[in-house]
């Protein structure tokens, strides 16, 4: 049997309407957007305590390595890197790292983050759809996982209408800068 991954070529451009009547683009990035993706990156830590980055080590990113992260994805196709586009701003992200080693090369983990300014709009729900879309045809992909904070209701209720489903919980995984300690829970859905 073959280690060797197939080669996957996904085109994704999808384009939408919110319901403040601004355009949607839901497109990968290009290397020229690696400032603004940094910076939405970087307000996203700003805004939500659900994500692993503290504002502080957001501030260690820079452009260069922002370059070589969207670039990596850009070199390998099994992978997917998303960007939401609202007028021509980036304002939220999806990605899905299939495993790296052959054993867990049939799962991809993905990450999912929006602006603030830009929750409740459908964005999310958006990203989901063509990443599911994404897994479907994928030629190895069939499990996609996560960890979401326990107390992340919004974004569990999210996935749970994409019908993943939680499997396991571990206590205490998350500590908060104030010291509350909180449950990670992992959540997956087979796409195959
Ligand atoms: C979680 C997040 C990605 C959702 O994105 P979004 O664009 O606001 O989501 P949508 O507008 O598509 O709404 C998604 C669903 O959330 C649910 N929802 C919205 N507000 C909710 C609330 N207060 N409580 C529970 N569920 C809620 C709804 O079911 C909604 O789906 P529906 O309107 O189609 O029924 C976004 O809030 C975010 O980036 N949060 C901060 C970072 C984060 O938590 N990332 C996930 C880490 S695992």
């Amino acid at each position: 049997m073959s280690l060797q991954a197939p080669v996957f070529c996904y085109i994704v451009v999808m384009h939408h309407f919110l319901p403040t009547g601004q355009s949607l683009v839901i497109r990968t990035p290009e290397l020229d957007e690696a400032g603004a993706l940094m910076h939405c990156l970087q307000q996203m830590t700003r805004e939500s305590d659900f994500l692993l980055h503290t504002p502080e080590e957001a501030l260690g990113m820079d452009i260069s390595g922002e370059r070589d992260f969207i670039k990596s994805y850009r070199d390998q196709p099994q992978h997917l890197l998303l960007v939401a586009v609202v007028d021509g701003f980036i304002v939220g992200y999806l990605t899905v790292t299939q495993g790296r080693f052959y054993k867990q090369m049939h799962s991809g983990e993905m990450g999912i983050a929006i602006l603030r300014n830009y929750w409740n709009l459908g964005i999310g729900r958006r990203l989901m759809t063509t990443m599911v879309r994404w897994a479907e045809e994928h030629p190895t992909i069939e499990i996609v996982h996560f960890q979401v904070f326990a107390h992340n209701e919004k974004a569990i209720q999210l996935y749970r209408n994409f019908n993943f489903q939680e499997c396991g919980r571990l206590p205490g995984a998350i500590r908060q800068k104030d010291g509350r300690r909180i449950d990670l829970i992992t959540m997956y859905k087979n796409v195959k």
